[in-house]
């Protein structure tokens, strides 16, 4: 009998391509940044599997392309780039990677808190511009985190080990989720309040933001709620881009509306709204929350593994569900 096929859209870590080289057999694209949407079409045609990246959409256009595909790897957590009402109409199964960079996203947020709240990036920026005067007792002060509130908007896993980092840096913490069912149990024992979210915006100093991009979630932050936050709060977020209106957080950042901001997602990645780009009271990072040499393996290796789960006639290891 002849191997499966899966078509992998970016080079990946050789620990994953090897897991799919053990059963299948592997078309890589190996062209620079993501494939053209007609060539992804094209090597789709005669293929059992996908391993693709957030940088993909995968609609029913593509999947209409792919008449044999099983299984949709993701290889993220997020998974708004997939059309998974198409990919259920088709029966294609579609993972994704949680998990796996729990650690690393939560460990980049609160580097990017830090960054926010002690002006390293804007520091860094003095310095290599020469205007460096030396020490001063009132220079480049930023805020305390000790005795401050971070508020949490989404409770799931990164939500979860955020706060877990919370106590290190002595943050009280609340939470709020947008799913009256989603995962939090566990965490008022664990002395989290869970608060609504008009609540969150108005009395943390810190907000950071771990939902999905869905349509509930989209403009989550926009003008009217960066107004209600507290005057010099910072926002932070390693969602989605565009759970934040950049516009509005431009305009909230210039008019001194909110302290500091820290993003490491965008409404339209790679473009920055330009306004984001002049301001000095935000940080900003290339999407770099799950970028670490151990998670980007992990997350590609569990790719790889779903996609033999699925091909070898097995429930896959991380479903995404349908909803
Ligand atoms: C990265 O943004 C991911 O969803 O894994």
């Amino acid at each position: 009998m002849s191997r499966p096929c899966v078509l992998v859209t970016r080079r990946i870590p050789g620990s994953a391509q090897a897991i799919l080289s053990s059963a299948c057999e592997v078309d890589l694209y190996t062209g620079d940044g993501s494939i053209p949407r007609e060539e992804l079409k094209r090597r789709l045609a005669n293929k059992d599997a996908l391993v693709c990246l957030l940088t993909e959409r995968i609609d029913a256009d593509v999947l209409d392309a792919a008449p044999a595909l099983r299984v949709v790897a993701n290889v993220a957590v997020g998974f708004d780039n997939i059309d998974r009402a198409a990919a259920r109409a088709r029966g294609v199964i579609v993972t994704n990677t949680p998990d796996v960079l729990t650690d690393a996203t939560a460990d980049l947020t609160w580097g990017l808190l830090l960054a926010a709240m002690r002006r390293i990036a804007e520091g860094d920026r003095l310095i290599r511009s020469g205007q460096w005067k030396g020490w001063a007792l009132d220079f480049h002060l930023g805020s305390d985190l000790r005795s401050k509130q971070l508020g949490v908007v989404g409770f799931g896993r990164i939500g979860r080990a955020v706060a877990a980092r919370a106590d290190v840096f002595g943050m009280a913490v609340v939470y709020s989720t947008l799913d009256a069912d989603a995962p939090g149990a566990g965490a008022e024992a664990a002395g989290r309040r869970r608060v609504a979210l008009d609540h969150l915006l108005s009395t943390s100093d810190v907000v950071t933001l771990h939902v999905p991009l869905t349509p509930q979630t989209r403009h989550l932050i926009n003008r009217q709620s960066l107004a209600s936050m507290k005057r010099g709060a910072y926002l932070i977020n390693t969602s989605r881009g565009p759970v934040v209106d950049e516009e509005a957080l431009a305009w909230a950042l210039r008019e001194g509306v909110i302290g500091g901001a820290a993003l490491d997602v965008y409404e339209r990645e790679p473009v920055v709204h330009p306004d984001l780009l002049s301001l000095e009271n935000v940080v900003l990072a290339p999407h770099i929350g799950s970028a670490t040499v151990e998670t980007r393996s992990a997350m590609a290796d569990l790719a790889a593994r779903n996609v033999l789960a699925v091909l070898g006639g097995h429930p896959p290891l991380t479903p995404v569900p349908f909803d």
